[in-house]
């Protein structure tokens, strides 16, 4: 084939050859699908879900951009969900897998290889899965279910910080000037996995408020701000909301404690084993809102306030 790589079946092969390529900052070939930029053997993995996946009712899906606090939502996630099997934590899931073990990404992980998998790993309800594809790739294949789903948004900048931070560990070079300016030049045209940024965003966005049943849209910096209130908002989203009881012993703590950057990050099974090829440990850094006001300048700034006030006018969105 043209595209010369061994994952990718005939089929997709023969799509991509008819989409819209770029190759990214770090020339890694990107076609453009649905409007999405997607790696190719990525794409294989979107067309395997959109053909395979069958919806389950009580499904629910972890949505989110790359580097936006995914692994933060799916501690939670899976520490909420898990709470009335496991009070003490001491044999927490989260203890022998990473987050991103527990809860895999649909087109990354479980639909990789094959638009039938075997699903037996999520044999107990609701299935947990997570994706970072924007809401329209998912649309068709979800038609009808009322399947829940939780997005989570993080200001672009600091999104675009930590992606030049982790795409530099990946690819184990140093996080430099160079690098930082052309993953923004990246950001601001689009040309960037699962980008552009803002389409991504608002296809969540205006379904959450279309139907705020079916999609709760969440923020990193909402998070950071009022931990207490936005994991509560999160446990009856997911249906399983704190009673008195237990916020009175102070669960409600123990799982952001148990949640957090420095406790995920001290574990043994994040720090030592690899992750789809990469290290467990760079999915951990800072955690912090603002860090961008280190790297990016005021004219860099400027672009991008522009280039957002101008995609999402009319939306009600800010970010
Ligand atoms: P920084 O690079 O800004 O530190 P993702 O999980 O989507 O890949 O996003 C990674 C970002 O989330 C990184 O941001 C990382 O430090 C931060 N993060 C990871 N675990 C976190 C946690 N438990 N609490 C808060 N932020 C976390």
């Amino acid at each position: 084939s043209n595209v010369g790589d061994d994952n990718i079946s005939e089929e997709a092969n023969s799509l991509i050859s008819s989409l819209p390529l770029c190759t990214d900052f770090q020339g890694k070939k990107l076609c453009n699908y649905q409007g999405c930029w997607y790696k190719y053997n990525t794409l294989q993995g979107v067309l395997n879900f959109q053909r395979g996946f069958e919806p389950q009712d009580t499904d629910i899906i972890l949505a989110s951009f790359p580097k936006s606090g995914t692994t933060w939502l799916k501690a939670l996630t899976s520490a909420l969900m898990e709470r009335s099997k496991n009070h003490s934590f001491d044999h927490h899931p989260l203890l022998s897998d990473s987050p991103h073990g527990i809860i895999p990404f649909l087109e990354l992980s479980v639909y990789q290889e094959s638009s039938s998998p075997n699903l037996a790993k999520f044999s107990s309800l609701p299935r947990l899965f997570s994706t970072h594809m924007p809401l329209h790739a998912m649309h068709e294949t979800l038609k009808g279910s009322p399947c829940k789903i939780v997005y989570l948004c993080r200001n672009v900048k600091d999104t675009l910080i930590s992606w030049w931070f982790f795409r530099s560990a990946v690819n184990k070079i140093e996080p430099n000037r160079s690098l930082v300016e052309s993953t923004f030049e990246a950001f601001c045209n689009g040309t960037i996995y699962y980008g552009p940024i803002w389409e991504h965003v608002l296809s969540y966005w205006r379904r959450s408020l279309e139907n705020p049943k079916q999609v709760l849209f969440m923020r990193y910096e909402e998070m950071k701000a009022e931990p207490r209130d936005q994991v509560k908002r999160l446990a009856e989203f997911l249906g399983c909301p704190f009673t008195t009881e237990e916020e009175d012993n102070g669960l409600v703590d123990e799982i952001l404690d148990f949640c957090s950057l420095r406790n995920l990050s001290s574990l043994e099974v994040n720090k030592t084993k690899i992750f789809n090829k990469v290290d467990r440990s760079i999915f951990f850094r800072k955690g912090e809102v603002g860090d961008w006001k280190n790297y990016l300048n005021p004219e860099m700034e400027n672009k991008l306030d522009m280039i957002i006030q101008e995609k999402l006018q009319g939306s009600g969105l800010k970010f």
